[in-house]
């Protein structure tokens, strides 16, 4: 008999997603499965899940639910069996999970993404009839609340993870939102949701649940230091027993360049040269200039400081210097964005970039560049690496966080040895970017050595049941 779980969670992929969140809680559940868990995916019911929500059937009522009526729905949709609180005056909203369609936060986040974890605790204590979890797993802040819910709500003791996937969002309301969140005088103090004199969903997470992972064993080890902790890393340091990182995989089906629906060619690690349409289209569809010999650089990014977007554009005078294409597909920050459509603007066929959200695009970036960067200040774990490593583009990245443990650099010693599988550099700075770009390019003109790197890249092990076999364990020692 499979262990059922409870995980709670803001986004999941194909139903709603803004970033690597929404892959691992739309790709984990799946391969959690073989080691005997039966995960239920617990999500806000904004329109676009309660739309696709299959076999949809009312499980639980609230009639006051954080300031109107909610139900909870149980379906499923794409292989993920879910839970949907249906609470239209929260979630029944035009835009993102997070933002209305003008990027601008909805002002009653706080009390949206606390009404989640509250949801997630009843859950998860009971609150389903014929249904109890052995465990509940909440994801980053709009999850973080669980184990205060738990802790001070009363009712049964359930045992619970929290994920941290970006330690640079948090969750800070203020505290004379307590009542409203529906949290005990208490729950207010500093090993409780007190955070610098406001109430912070991360914090309290971190502060209570039984254990504390990450999403790479590097950044587990980085948030502890003032340099990458954000605020929280005395916190960490106290926690560190019950704190592990276990690296992101990602869905091998989804991502699959053998059979991959959104490319102009398939190809494998023995059909190469089929690559060879795939850059052709990417150039044709981001209007670069039809030059097969120039190497072509990707990046598939969210526009944020986080993601050296910045560094990138100050290094772009040596990336054109070298006759090479770049294509950048993200959205984001506004100066980001108008700053790369400026560059795209002052050097036609040479730099594209489109900026909005474009699963399909994304992919083909993936088949059609030569190299992809992610020269991220940093990064917890990273998706777009391990997609670039899949689709024998090489990954150039930043030795921070997941980028380090996932791309082995491909060194004189690591190319003579047949280990190397991608580019790294530190520090984050546009010289040492710069000498990564040049160091790429000496090996993209030795065309053999160029491909076998390729090839090391393409069998690398990026799918789920390594990270998976860890998750279980660590749910395992949990409920034993
Ligand atoms: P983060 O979660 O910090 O944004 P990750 O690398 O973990 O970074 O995950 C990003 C995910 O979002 C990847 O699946 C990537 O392909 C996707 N992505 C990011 N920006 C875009 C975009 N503009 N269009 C399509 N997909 C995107
Ligand atoms: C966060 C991180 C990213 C990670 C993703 C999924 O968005 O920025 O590094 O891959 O979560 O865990």
């Amino acid at each position: 008999m499979a262990h059922p779980v409870l995980a709670v969670v803001s986004e999941a992929f194909p139903l709603v997603k803004t970033g690597g969140l929404a892959d691992v809680a739309g790709a984990l559940p799946l391969a959690l499965a073989p080691e005997g868990f039966a995960v239920r995916t617990l999500l806000p019911g904004y329109p676009g899940v309660l739309a696709r929500l299959e076999g949809a059937k009312p499980v639980v009522d609230w009639p006051d639910f954080f300031g109107g009526p909610a139900r909870v729905v149980s379906g499923s949709a794409a292989g993920l069996d879910l839970l949907a609180i249906d609470a239209p005056h929260l979630y029944a909203r035009t835009g993102g999970p997070y933002a209305g369609p003008d990027g601008i936060d909805w002002p009653d986040n706080g009390l949206r993404f606390a009404a989640l974890a509250w949801a997630g605790a009843q859950v998860a204590q009971g609150a389903i009839a014929g249904w109890r979890p052995a465990l509940v797993h909440a994801h980053d802040w709009q999850a973080g609340l669980v184990p205060a819910y738990l802790r001070f709500g009363g009712g049964p003791r359930v045992p619970s993870v929290v994920t941290v996937h970006n330690l640079a969002f948090q969750g800070q309301y203020p505290k004379a939102l307590l009542a409203a969140f529906r949290l005990p005088p208490a729950a207010y103090g500093v090993d409780g949701v007190e955070y610098y004199d406001t109430i912070g969903f991360l914090k309290a997470g971190i502060a209570l649940a039984d254990r504390i992972t990450t999403v790479s064993p590097r950044y587990a080890l980085e948030i502890r230091t003032s340099e990458f902790g954000m605020g929280l890393d005395g916190l960490l340091r106290e926690r560190a027993s019950v704190l592990t990182g276990i690296l992101n995989g990602i869905d091998t089906t989804e991502w699959d360049p053998a059979a991959d629906p959104r490319i102009a060619a398939p190809f494998d690690a023995k059909r190469l040269a089929a690559r060879e349409a795939n850059r052709a289209a990417l150039r044709q569809r981001m209007g670069l200039a039809a030059e097969p010999s120039a190497p072509l650089f990707g990046v598939v990014s969210r526009l944020t400081w986080q993601k050296g977007i910045d560094v990138l554009l100050d290094a772009l005078p040596e990336l054109l210097a070298s006759g090479s294409q770049l294509a950048v597909v993200g959205t984001g920050d506004g100066a980001l964005q108008n700053a790369l459509l400026r560059a795209a603007q002052s050097n036609p066929g040479q730099v594209a970039a489109f900026i909005g959200f474009d699963e399909s695009l994304a992919h083909l970036v993936q088949a059609g560049s030569d190299a992809i960067l992610v020269p991220s200040r940093f990064e917890p774990c990273g998706l777009t690496q391990l997609c670039a490593l899949r689709y024998g583009a090489i990954p150039v990245v930043s030795r921070v966080g997941g980028l380090a443990d996932t791309v082995i650099d491909a060194n004189e010693m690591a190319l003579a040895a047949g280990t190397g599988n991608g580019m790294q550099f530190s520090p984050v700075t546009r010289d040492a970017l710069a000498l990564a770009l040049a160091r790429t390019l000496a090996v993209w003109r030795d065309r053999e050595a160029w491909q076998r790197l390729q090839r090391q890249a393409m069998a690398t092990d990026v799918g789920w049941q390594r990270p998976a076999r860890h998750y279980a364990a660590l749910y395992r020692s949990l409920i034993a």
